[in-house]
């Protein structure tokens, strides 16, 4: 025989939040298959939710209720996993702040007296759309192996690589647009490699001014020059045993490359001002988001050094080319900056996740962890929209047909003659090489104005007999080549 489940075989516990514990309510719920847990206050709500995982809640909106008393709310009914019902007093929901509070937070709402089917109903959908979350959406992403997200082929590659480079000393340099996560991977070499237990260094050449740069990377004796009031170990010094990551390398001085250059050969500095040499074991990561081999060509940058630092050569991929990850990066920011919001964000709109993902993002990760965070204070409701992101509205227009796009063709080329010729239709017929008759029905067709025929009537009048050959010879072709 088949099993049916009753309401008491699954879990149907509706979470009441009131000032005190309606008996009558608590009664009738229990009659309709449900059982009630009461919570006099909001923490002591977030405290069951979490731990009896509740599905379901009532809040009773008291008739006087004011702006502070609903913020007090929305710490736990921003959760995702609960569904709540309002219950309001009849006419409450004209009041705005009451309105806006049930489209933010609720997922529907009762009007008291409320104790009949239309809060069971309700209920029992709410639990219904929980359950459905909970087996539908994916987990919230998270940072995978490498502290980073993202499963397209172009990152499992990268991850492998970092993994082949983490086991060896030889210096790494990774190439990649602004914004990729170049110095992400920089670490998750690091952390992976024999060194991890030892500093990781990193040094970022083109915020500090070329004549400090070099004194910061190799340290200086006191008095070494102006200001130089005390002994400073460089940036390498510190990186002793471990990692030394020089970020935006393509902006190196020249003067600051022929030093490190020196040190990458003989694996020994000098301080600036000393006289003695230090021996250092560091293993260098460097990056930058310039295309280094052409700094070469065009002799911005030395070759000697370019071969030093790019013994081994990681590539950033350009998020543009992620495909899918675009799509779990935005929710990874989403699931980060979600409390921010004034309103309880579910996920992204279709159009977004469209949006999102034809757009070019040339400021790549880190623009779309920005746009996200952005769009997460901004939006106006449930789901971030193309518009909350800020993305090009081209980019969610929907691609035309072929059909469509002879159409509009075909419509604009009948306009336009019909404008140089006055509205003559004898002459812009023959001009689009056409009979007059033919031109009549395809402008029909194409529900083309005869505005400005007034007075040419002649002219303009439907041709009595359609004696024309061309009928289906379309004005406009399309290649499709
Ligand atoms: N795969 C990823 N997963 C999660 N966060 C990422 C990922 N890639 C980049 N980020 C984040 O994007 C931001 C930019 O990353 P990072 O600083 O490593 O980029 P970069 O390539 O060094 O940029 P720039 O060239 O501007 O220095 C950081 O906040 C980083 O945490
Ligand atoms: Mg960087």
């Amino acid at each position: 025989m088949t099993k049916i489940d009753t309401p008491q075989e699954i879990d149907r516990t509706v979470l009441c939040v009131s000032a005190r514990p309606d008996e009558l309510l608590g009664k009738f719920l229990a009659a309709s298959g449900w059982q009630a847990a009461h919570a006099k206050t909001t923490a002591i709500a977030e405290r069951m939710i979490e731990r009896d995982n509740i599905k379901v809640g009532l809040i009773e909106l008291p008739e006087d209720c004011t702006l502070q008393y609903l913020s007090a709310l929305e710490a736990c009914m921003r959760r995702m996993e609960t569904n709540w019902v309002a219950q309001i007093a009849p006419g409450q929901s004209d009041n705005e702040l009451v309105s806006r509070f049930i489209l933010d937070y609720c997922f529907d709402f009762v009007t008291r007296p409320c104790l009949n089917e239309r809060l069971i109903f309700a209920l029992g959908h709410a639990h219904g759309l929980s359950n459905l979350r909970k087996t539908q959406v994916t987990p919230e992403p998270s940072m995978g192996r490498h502290e980073m997200v993202g499963q397209c082929e172009a990152m499992l590659q990268l991850y492998r690589h970092i993994d082949k480079c983490a086991v060896t000393d030889a210096p790494v340099f990774v190439a990649g647009e602004s914004g990729t996560g170049k110095e992400l991977t920089a670490r998750a070499i690091h952390v992976r490699s024999p060194r991890s237990a030892q500093a990781f260094v990193a040094i970022n050449c083109a915020a500090i001014p070329p004549t400090l740069l070099q004194a910061e990377l190799f340290g200086h004796e006191r008095g070494a020059f102006t200001g130089a009031v005390q002994r400073k170990t460089g940036r390498i010094e510190s990186a002793h045993q471990g990692t030394l990551f020089l970020d935006e390398i393509g902006d190196m001085p020249h003067e600051c490359q022929a030093v490190l250059l020196r040190f990458l050969q003989e694996g020994t500095i000098e301080r600036l001002g000393g006289t003695s040499e230090i021996k250092v074991d560091v293993r260098v990561i460097s990056a930058t988001h310039v295309d280094l081999e052409k700094a070469v060509e065009d002799g911005r940058f030395r070759s000697d050094l370019y071969h030093r630092l790019c013994v081994l050569r990681l590539v950033e991929p350009p998020l543009r080319e992620r495909g899918g990850d675009i799509k779990l990066l935005a929710n990874y920011a989403l699931s980060m900056y979600r409390q921010d919001g004034s309103r309880k964000i579910r996920g992204f709109s279709s159009d977004a996740v469209k949006a999102m993902s034809n757009y070019g993002w040339p400021g790549n990760v880190r623009e779309l962890i920005n746009c996200v965070r952005r769009a997460v204070v901004m939006s106006e409701g449930r789901f971030i929209t193309a518009t909350d992101l800020g993305l090009p509205q081209s980019a969610n227009a929907p691609v035309a047909t072929l059909a469509e796009i002879r159409s509009k063709a075909e419509k604009d080329a009948i306009e336009q003659a019909l404008q140089r010729h006055g509205y003559k239709l004898s002459e812009a017929a023959a001009d689009l090489g056409v009979s007059r008759a033919t031109l009549y029905r395809l402008m029909h067709a194409n529900r083309v104005n005869q505005d400005g025929a007034a007075g040419r009537a002649s002219d303009t009048a439907a041709p009595q007999n359609d004696d024309d050959s061309e009928r289906d010879t379309p004005l406009v072709s399309v290649s499709t080549h």
